[in-house]
C-alpha cells in the first residue's frame, strides 16, 4: 500500500487533459462489442475498471487492440473458458450481468472483496423476472431465454438500467425500465447512435428485442467530469488559483456540481462547447471563489453528482454555516462506504463533520489541518482527501494512494503538476 504526501501549494495553475470519462468507455467498449464492424475507440479511460472490461470482453471472444474494437453482433460472443474477473468495477459486473443473462451459456462473474460485498441483487431480481436463472455469490447468469418486462426501479441507478437494455437486447418483446430519478443517460445516448430501437421518455426507457443489429460507431471519449469535479472544488477554493481543464464532458446527467457550486458562489466557465459521439463536451476555467453560502442539495439532485459527493464534503467543511449533503445512501454500497470513510477522514482534518443514515452534516469552515487520513482502497476518497489535503495547513499524508488507478492513474502526477510554489 503506498503513502502520498500532500501540503498546500502557494498557486494552483496551469492545464490538464482529463482522463477519459469512465462511463462512456464501458459503454464504447462494450455496445461496439456485440455491433456489427470495427469502431475506432479515442480518449478512452486507461484506468483499472476499464481494462477489466476489456479484459472480459476479450474472454468472450472479441477481438480488439489498442483503441479499436471489432464486434460480429451479439450472438458471436462465446463462453468464456472460466469466470469474468471484473476487479473493482460494478460497472463491468451489473453491465456484464444484464448483457449475458440473456446469452444461451452460462457465465460467472467475479471480483475483487470490495466488489463481492457489493449489492447485485438491484440487477439480478429483475433479470429473474425476465426469465433469466440468475443466482449471487458467485454470480451466474445465463443459458435460458429471457422476455421483456416493465420494472420499475426502487432505486436511480444507471447501472441497473443499462443492465436492463443490454439485457433487453436478447429478449422477447420490449424492456420498459422507469426510474425513480434520472440516472447518467450514455447507454441511451451510445445505443440510440448504433442504431438500437429505443424509446426515451422523462424517467423512462423502453428497447424492443430481440435485436442483433447494432452497427458499430467511432467514439471520441470526452474527459471525465467526475475527475473534473476534484479540480473544480480544489479550484475554486484554493486562494490563488487558476485552472484550466481541456474537454471535459458535459453530458447534463452528469454535471449537477455545477449547479451546487454556482449557488455557493464559484467562479468557473465553460468555452469550445461542441457534441461528438452523440455527448457534449468543452473547455472549462475555474478561478478561486468567494466561499458564500453552505450547501443545501435539492431533492433527486444526488442522484445526478453521486459520484462528486465525497469531495463536496471537503467543499461544505470550507463553506459558512451548515451544509446537508443528504437523499445519497447509495453512498453506502459504492466501492467503499463513502459516508464513513469521508466522515473519518475529514474529521482527522479537523472538519466539523456528523454522519448522517444518507449524507452528512457538516458546519463550517473550518480550519483544516494535515494529519494522515485513510482511502479506504476507494479512488474517489482517495481523491477527494487529497484535495482537502491540497486546502489544509500542513501536510496531509494519504495511505492507500494507489487505488487512484481505477479511474485516474496520472492523478498524484496532475496535482503535482499544478501545485506551484
Ligand atoms: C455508473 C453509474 C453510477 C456511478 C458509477 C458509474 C455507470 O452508479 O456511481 O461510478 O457507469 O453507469 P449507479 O448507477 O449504481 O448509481
Amino acid at each position: 500500500m503506498s503513502t502520498v504526501r500532500v501540503c498546500s501549494p502557494g498557486r494552483l495553475a496551469g492545464t490538464l487533459r482529463l482522463p477519459g470519462d469512465k462511463s462512456i468507455s464501458h459503454r464504447a467498449l462494450i455496445f461496439n462489442a456485440i455491433a456489427h464492424g470495427r469502431a475506432q475507440l479515442r480518449g478512452l479511460s486507461q484506468g483499472a475498471d476499464v481494462a477489466s472490461t476489456a479484459g472480459c470482453l476479450r474472454a468472450l471472444g472479441v477481438e480488439m487492440g489498442e483503441g479499436w474494437v471489432e464486434g460480429r453482433g451479439l450472438g458471436a460472443l462465446r463462453p468464456a473458458a472460466g469466470p469474468l474477473d471484473c476487479g473493482n468495477s460494478g460497472t463491468t459486473m451489473r453491465l456484464l450481468a444484464g448483457l449475458l443473462a440473456g446469452r444461451p451459456f452460462p457465465s460467472t462473474l467475479i471480483g475483487d472483496d470490495s466488489l463481492t460485498r457489493r449489492p447485485m441483487d438491484r440487477v439480478l431480481v429483475p433479470l429473474r423476472q425476465m426469465g433469466a436463472a440468475a443466482e449471487v455469490a458467485p454470480l451466474r447468469v445465463g443459458g435460458r431465454p429471457v422476455r421483456g418486462i416493465r420494472y420499475a426501479s426502487p432505486i436511480a441507478s444507471a447501472q441497473v438500467k443499462s443492465a436492463l437494455l443490454l439485457a433487453g437486447l436478447s429478449a422477447e418483446g420490449r424492456t420498459e425500465i422507469v426510474e425513480p430519478a434520472p440516472s447518467r443517460d450514455h447507454s441511451e445516448r451510445m445505443l440510440a447512435t448504433l442504431g438500437a430501437h429505443l424509446e426515451v421518455a422523462p424517467g423512462m426507457v423502453a428497447i424492443e428485442g430481440p435485436f442483433d443489429g447494432l452497427q458499430a460507431r467511432d467514439v471520441e471519449v470526452p474527459g471525465d467530469f467526475s475527475a473534473a469535479a476534484f479540480w473544480l472544488v480544489a479550484a475554486s477554493f484554493h486562494p490563488d488559483a487558476d485552472l484550466r481543464l481541456r474537454c471535459v464532458g458535459q453530458n447534463p446527467t452528469r454535471t449537477a456540481l455545477l449547479d451546487v457550486l454556482r449557488r455557493v458562489g464559484a467562479a468557473f466557465s465553460l468555452s469550445a462547447e461542441q457534441e461528438v459521439s452523440g455527448e457534449p463536451f468543452g473547455d472549462m476555467e475555474i478561478s478561486s471563489a468567494a466561499r458564500l453560502r453552505p450547501i443545501q442539495l435539492q431533492p433527486n439532485e444526488a442522484a445526478c453528482l453521486i459520484d462528486e459527493l465525497p469531495v463536496l464534503a471537503v467543499a461544505a467543511s470550507l463553506l459558512p454555516g451548515t451544509s446537508r449533503l443528504a437523499g445519497a445512501a447509495e453512498l453506502r454500497v459504492k466501492e467503499s462506504d463513502r459516508i464513513a470513510a469521508m466522515a473519518e477522514g475529514l474529521d482527522r482534518l479537523g472538519a466539523d463533520v456528523r454522519e448522517l443514515p444518507d449524507g452528512w452534516e457538516i458546519t463550517g469552515p473550518a480550519p483544516l489541518r494535515g494529519a494522515r487520513v485513510n482511502s479506504h482502497g476507494d479512488h474517489r476518497v482517495a481523491m477527494a482527501l487529497a484535495v482537502a489535503g491540497l486546502l489544509a495547513h500542513g501536510e496531509t499524508e494519504i495511505e492507500g494512494a494507489e487505488c487512484v488507478d481505477i479511474s485516474y492513474p496520472n492523478f498524484w502526477q496532475d496535482l503535482e503538476r499544478v501545485s506551484l510554489s
